[in-house]
């Protein structure tokens, strides 16, 4: 795992994702309120994790990223904010801080912020849909954002995070919400790289397995980043899960163990890797060095 990779890859990828954004949101709406509330949240920052791992898969296939490419990448980005502004309203998480600014509800009103998610969705589809691609990748891609999303992804987990607040799930079930709150959308950003380049069925699979480790690994992380860290250092608020009695890898399982199922998470990643590296006789190491992330 190197992080210098990683670095380099964001330095190189990042500015690109941010351009593309603010160029390509500025007249997305003829309601200058609905524009201004997207563009807000989208261009206030984040990591762009999301389009950097279908990038990454992109560029471990040696597969050119032409400007199709990087709008059907970078399209995810639309989806993974409006969850955002969504998992903020006051009626779900109730936050007044997100990416280093007051949150779309605070700044715009509840009816706005809620009406800027639901733009951003299927703005997500359209960016894919008119790409350019060719038609079955645009299908392929479409109907797997659609299943990561709706109501036995995204959507589901965050049912099921909000209607047992206050009741302590078992493992099982804390895993499996994890896995569709916030895996399911890294899992489809990582099905984007392989639906776009060329990459054989089984290696897929195993790239598969790692997003899926990846996306636990992701949520334990949060989860211990909201005991760990500051709001200053995250740009929204922490040592808020435990008050709120939120299901989370620390509260289920005390820091040290929140910690080493993280562990078990990166290696599982890890091994996929080196699965798809057997398969394809590739070199992964871009996409491991994403896992330094957690050793920040
Ligand atoms: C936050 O996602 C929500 C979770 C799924 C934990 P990120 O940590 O990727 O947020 P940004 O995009 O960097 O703001
Ligand atoms: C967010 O989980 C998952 C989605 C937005 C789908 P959290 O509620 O833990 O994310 P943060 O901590 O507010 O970013
Ligand atoms: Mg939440
Ligand atoms: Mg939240
Ligand atoms: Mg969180």
């Amino acid at each position: 795992m190197n992080s210098q990779l990683l670095a380099a890859f964001e330095a190189r990828w990042v500015p690109r994702i941010n351009t593309y954004l603010d160029e390509n949101l500025r007249d997305c709406s003829d309601r200058d309120i609905l524009t201004a509330a997207i563009r807000y949240s989208v261009l206030a920052g984040g990591k762009r994790l999301r389009p950097l791992l279908t990038l990454a898969v992109l560029t471990t296939f040696d597969q050119p990223v032409t400007a199709a490419h990087l709008r059907a990448s970078v399209a995810v980005e639309l989806m993974h904010t409006y969850s955002l502004i969504h998992d903020d309203l006051p009626a779900m998480d109730n936050d007044q801080l997100r990416r280093g600014e007051p949150t779309s509800h605070v700044k715009f009103g509840e009816d706005v912020a809620i009406l800027a998610g639901d733009a951003l969705q299927p703005l997500s589809f359209q960016w894919i849909a008119d790409s350019g691609l060719a038609p079955s990748v645009i299908a392929q891609q479409t109907l797997a954002l659609a299943q990561a999303t709706g109501p036995t992804g995204m959507v589901a987990g965050q049912v099921a995070d909000v209607k047992n607040t206050g009741h302590q799930l078992d493992l099982p079930a804390l895993q499996q919400l994890h896995r569709e709150k916030t895996g399911a959308l890294i899992h489809y950003a990582v099905q984007a790289g392989t639906i776009q380049a060329p990459v054989p069925a089984p290696v897929a699979a195993a790239l598969l397995k790692f997003a899926d480790a990846f996306g636990l690994a992701f949520q334990i992380y949060d989860d211990i980043l909201d005991v760990t860290s500051t709001p200053e250092q995250l740009g929204k608020a922490t040592h808020k899960d435990a008050g709120e009695q939120k299901n989370t890898y620390p509260e289920l399982l005390g820091l040290d163990g929140a910690r080493a199922a993280l562990t078990t998470a990166v290696t599982a990643a890890q091994t996929a890797l080196r699965e798809a590296s057997a398969l394809s006789q590739r070199n992964f190491d871009l996409l491991a060095s994403f896992l330094t992330y957690f050793t920040n």
